[in-house]
């Protein structure tokens, strides 16, 4: 493990422009750089590179982060992978922590069963080209399915003869220890003797992402039902089932040009497609999708297509599994087969331009196909009407984006022909329900009172679009950005003498967001709030870069889309207002007031509608005039910041 102090290291040697400089070419703008976004097709440069702030940002896609997350995301490094590049571009000594017993044992074991799985692909790839019955049976089983010699190279495929224990025994004369050969479960042992576990088969590899082999699957050649038709490696230290998807490695660059990814059942549909030119394929492997292998993809892109034959009852059966892909945050497409062919079927009958155009005019997005399929089924039958609507609300309710979510409510009432306002109270409700569980299972766990502030933000998440929550953002901005300068107050002194004294900015609004015991609803600003906050009663101050690389991902990149704003704060402040502020911290005086008030008269209109709420569905009289003196009191106090603000803000 590369230690703490190493990292430490790296990060400050790292300069964004010269990392990102390798790969993209960089124009001086400004302070910035500016160049053609490697992550998405774009002719005109939207991709902004800060030096100052250690920062990328592209203003068409939406990527951001620092110098290790571009390399992360641009070379589909892992984070020591990308420490490792650095580490070596900049000269910089790599310290390990020293692993223990119990960890070098457990890496060595992984390494031993890497590198006897490279060995067994060699052989068996070695044996389907050069062995006399590789060629006559494999070679002529992979050229009757249409795969060329080039496709059979590139996914190393292979072929064991039907002889006992012939590679189980080539790999013990090779130094290769018993006890891995029946880890990897590339033999078996009977009697303490072993033989091989795919014997008169064709083999697929199965790679990770950076292209070692984890395990194989291997198909029989005999159309015998009572033959399992794959068999593939059992479960070991390295091969994990959940976590894999066929085809990743082959697959990942095609995944990021194209911003998508297909994801179809077998092996065979993956090379299928790669060798007709679609190479953003990868292949579940018959089974549904697990978090992880989603969390896998979603390091690539936020699209899925699925690629089904066609065959309506296994759909209907994959509906659960494709609702854990819309919680993850990811969009859905669906492509439908015609019945009784797979892709790999569909590649075999028709031309690669064919297949591809089949695809693209086929892709129903996930939701609008479900509606439409249980429609069909349920037509207007009143009673089963009602539960098809549940089902749909099942699956809005899933979708994390606000946004994405609203625009399917939208489309599907249209679709149920419902009125709009009903989806909504289901989703809802579902959303209400689900939170609550969830909340009721941390109290249990953790003893913690039931009425939290995230019950409270849950209601403001899902009843309304979110003002405050924009208001905001714009405050953790303006304390990340100018937290750290001064600006003038009028105040008394000791004599009780007007006098002007400097104010730090994270001081001014920390202290007045305390004072009125406001906590932020948006979590993430929250936590941002919070950290400064404590850095503030500890008169520390916390860097922009603090936050640029923070260990908080959702921290770090709310920084960066906060921060890299396209135009300059007070450009934009002085065209808005139409004035020119001779001095810089008159301008930033009047920002920050404006922001912090307009942020609290948000904040005060959502309490005197919620108190308006609650006052309608109290029934007893004499508690209506509790909540009219408070309705009172918060509108005088609203009718304050409206003062103040109105003569900072001059129109
Ligand atoms: N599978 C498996 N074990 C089986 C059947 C299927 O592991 N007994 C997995 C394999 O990964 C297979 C995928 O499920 O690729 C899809 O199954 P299927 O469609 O039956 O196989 P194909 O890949 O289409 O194989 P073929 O076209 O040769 O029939
Ligand atoms: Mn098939």
């Amino acid at each position: 493990m590369i230690t703490q102090d190493t990292i430490s290291k790296i990060f400050d040697a790292a300069k964004v422009d010269e990392v990102i400089g390798d790969f993209v070419k960089l124009r001086r703008r400004g302070t910035n750089l500016l160049g053609l976004c490697p992550f998405h097709d774009e002719k005109t440069p939207s991709f902004s590179v800060s030096p100052s702030k250690g920062i990328f940002k592209c203003f068409g896609c939406g990527k951001g982060g620092n110098a290790v997350n571009f390399l992360m995301e641009h070379e589909h490094y892992t984070y020591p992978e990308a420490l490792r590049y650095l580490a070596k571009k900049y000269n910089i000594e790599i310290e390990e922590k020293e692993l223990t017993e119990e960890d070098k044992k457990e890496e060595s074991e992984k390494d031993a069963l890497f590198l006897l799985n490279s060995f067994a692909q060699k052989y068996f790839h070695e044996k389907l080209l050069e062995s006399e019955e590789g060629k006559a049976i494999g070679i002529t089983y992979f050229k009757e399915r249409g795969y060329d010699k080039e496709t059979i190279i590139k996914f190393g495929l292979g072929y064991n003869p039907g002889k006992w224990d012939d590679f189980a025994r080539y790999a013990l004369n090779n130094g290769y220890k018993k006890d891995h050969l029946l880890k990897s479960s590339l033999a078996k042992s009977k009697d303490s003797q072993l033989y091989d576990t795919f014997r008169g088969r064709v083999i697929f590899p199965i790679q990770n992402i950076s292209g070692r082999i984890l395990g194989f699957g291997a198909r029989t050649l005999s159309s015998e039902k009572k033959i399992p038709k794959y068999i593939n490696s059992a479960e070991s230290e390295i091969y994990k089932k959940s976590k894999i998807l066929y085809g990743i490695f082959f697959a990942k660059s095609s995944i990021v040009s194209n911003d998508n990814c297909y994801i179809s059942e077998g092996y065979t549909d993956v090379i299928s497609l790669h060798q007709a030119g679609i190479e953003n394929v990868v292949a579940s492997s018959g089974t549904s999708l697990t978090k992880e292998q989603i969390k896998l993809i979603s390091r690539y892109t936020n699209n899925v297509t699925l690629l089904f034959d066609g065959d309506p009852a296994g759909i209907k059966a994959a509906f659960r599994g494709i609702d854990l892909i819309l919680e993850e945050g990811l969009n859905v497409k669906i492509v439908l087969f015609p019945e009784g062919e797979d892709p790999d079927n569909y590649c075999r009958n028709h031309r690669a331009a064919e297949v591809k155009e089949f695809i693209e005019n086929n892709a129903h997005d996930f939701i609008t196909f479900k509606t439409n399929l249980l429609l069909e089924e349920t037509g207007h039958d009143p009673v089963k009407k009602a539960g098809l609507i549940k089902e749909i609300a099942n699956s809005i309710a899933l979708i994390p984006d606000n946004i994405a979510r609203s625009i399917y409510i939208q489309k599907c009432s249209t679709l149920l022909e419902i009125e709009e306002k009903l989806l909504y109270a289901e989703i809802n409700k579902i959303r209400k329900h689900k939170f609550f569980k969830k909340q009721q299972e941390r109290t249990q766990q953790q003893n913690i009172p039931e009425e939290t502030t995230e019950t409270k933000q849950f209601d403001n998440e899902i009843v309304s679009e979110n003002s405050v929550e924009i208001k905001e953002k714009e405050l953790v901005r303006i304390m990340l950005a100018y937290g750290d300068k001064d600006i003038m107050l009028d105040a008394v002194n000791e004599d009780n003498k007007p006098v002007v004294v400097p104010y730090n900015v994270r001081k001014i609004i920390v202290e007045d967001i305390e004072n009125d015991n406001i906590e932020l609803e948006n979590t993430v600003c929250n936590k941002i709030f919070k950290e400064l906050k404590e850095a503030n009663d500890k008169n520390e101050i916390l860097s922009e870069k603090h936050f640029f690389n923070h260990e908080d991902e959702e921290i770090k990149q709310l920084t960066i889309d906060l921060l890299s704003s396209k135009y300059n704060l007070s450009k934009k402040w002085e065209s808005r207002h139409n004035i020119i502020v001779s001095n810089e911290e008159e301008l930033l005086k009047k920002i920050v007031f404006e922001v912090l008030y307009d942020f609290k008269m948000q904040k005060l209109d959502k309490m005197i509608l919620d108190n308006q709420k609650k006052m309608k569905e109290e029934a007893a009289e004499e508690s209506k005039i509790e909540y009219l003196k408070t309705d009172k009191s918060l509108k005088d106090k609203r009718s304050y910041f409206a003062r103040e603000l109105s003569r900072i803000v001059i129109k």
